[in-house]
């Protein structure tokens, strides 16, 4: 038996947050606690959803402390403004930190026996669904808004926690690309990387078929045809890539993902390297690690990252071609080739291990080991 879960309410395209004020009304909420990060409300971002509030005078306030990689202490925080401002729903207003947050905030309010945060760390048992969440992504992105994860960083433990719960999962998701256009160009390339490599991972992960391989070669598609436009500043591109990473996350939500992330994981919690930035330096390595587990598969990707001739390549030649595209990608819209400005060597033996401890872990295709890990992250070097 498979599952599949999603939002129960997507808005797309231009314009979308315009759905917001008609969704609350019709579900009855009454004051929301806006969860957003500070430098959202300072380029006025987070003030697009928030304008549209005002002006039909819905209550709400304002939770802005998030930061990148967000914390323990970022949940337990929202958590108390939530009680304290008498809110009834959320509205998450940001990329993949502020959604994660959300969700934990929405969980712990009505499971309070996981207000530690800890406890929540890989398939926490909870008993009821989050309040409900209104997700509005910025980047394009982690498609936070459909998917059943979210991750949380132990700062005392230089840990990110990989939290799975389809209680989670928010009600309404409101994709509009004018949310992410103001996005800096290497942030763009950082979060549409993080996408490909949710729509890759998902692909050739162990719990992956027939139904999570259509969104998952779509997106692909998507992504590989949209991200160097959207890089630089095409309308067209950004409106592909944020439709591109919600089609990765209806995929990958649903059956898991792979090592790229769990080694992409603790190069966040231990220097705060951007998501996207460490998933793309790691994905083409891992690829080729992969590779031996995947069948056909990377001749799909390679045709869906729009490489040509892809039928009459040897198995050799397609697996190759596939990585290659990838390597482009990364490479045409700036992300560095290696780890080797960010990973301390002294520090490799302690990100293997976590990679390794990581929920995504089980996932990958290829059975692994700290060892293998290990010489994973030296190549890498
Ligand atoms: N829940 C999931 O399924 C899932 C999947 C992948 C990653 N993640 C997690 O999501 C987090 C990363 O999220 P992210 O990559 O979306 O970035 P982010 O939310 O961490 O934001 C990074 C920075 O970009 C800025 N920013 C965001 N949107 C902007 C915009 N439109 N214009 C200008 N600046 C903008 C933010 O202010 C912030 O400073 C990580 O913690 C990662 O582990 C979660
Ligand atoms: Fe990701």
């Amino acid at each position: 038996m498979n599952r599949f879960i999603l939002n129960e309410t997507s808005y797309h395209g231009k314009g979308a947050i315009s759905a917001i004020v008609d969704e609350v009304k019709k579900r009855g909420f009454k004051k929301a606690l806006v969860c957003s990060d500070p430098d959202l409300v300072k380029f006025g971002v987070t003030s697009k959803v928030t304008d549209l509030l005002n002006k039909a005078g819905l209550a709400y306030a304002l939770y802005s402390g998030i930061k990148a990689n967000p914390t323990i202490e970022n949940v337990q925080e929202g958590v108390s403004a939530f009680k304290s401002n008498g809110a009834d729903y959320l509205i998450a207003i940001g990329g993949g930190s502020s959604m994660d947050t959300s969700k934990a905030i929405g969980i712990i309010i009505n499971n309070p026996e996981f207000a530690d945060v800890r406890s929540l760390e890989g398939v926490a048992d909870t008993k009821n669904p989050s309040v409900p969440i209104i997700a509005v992504p910025t980047t394009a992105g982690t498609a936070a808004e459909v998917t059943i994860n979210y991750v949380i960083t132990d700062a005392e433990k230089d840990r990110k926690m990989v939290c799975v719960d389809p209680h989670d999962i928010p009600v309404v998701a409101v994709v509009d690309p004018d949310m992410m256009s103001s996005m800096p160009k290497s942030l763009k390339a950082a979060t549409g990387m993080d996408a490909l490599t949710h729509a890759i991972e998902g692909y050739i992960t162990k719990g992956a078929w027939e139904l999570s391989d259509m969104f998952h070669i779509k997106a692909i598609e998507i992504i590989a045809r949209s991200l160097r436009a959207a890089v630089n500043g095409d309308d067209a591109g950004m409106e592909g890539m944020a439709l591109g990473q919600y089609v990765a996350g209806m995929g990958f939500s649903n059956v898991g993902l792979g090592i790229v992330h769990s080694m992409a994981h603790p190069l966040g919690a231990l220097y705060d390297t951007p998501h996207g930035i460490a998933n793309a330096i790691i994905l083409p390595t891992v690829m080729e690690y992969n590779a031996p587990m995947t069948g056909e598969k990377y001749r799909d990707i390679a045709k869906a990252m729009g490489v040509k001739g892809t039928e009459n390549m040897s198995q050799d030649e397609y697996r190759r071609a596939a990585v290659d595209a990838v390597k482009q990608l990364a490479s045409d819209v700036g992300i560095p080739a290696t780890l080797k400005d960010i990973v301390k060597p002294d520090d490799i033996a302690f990100l293997a291990q976590s990679a390794y401890d990581d929920a995504c872990r089980p996932g990958n295709p290829r059975d692994t080991s700290v060892e293998e890990i290990t010489g994973l992250y030296n190549k890498l070097m």
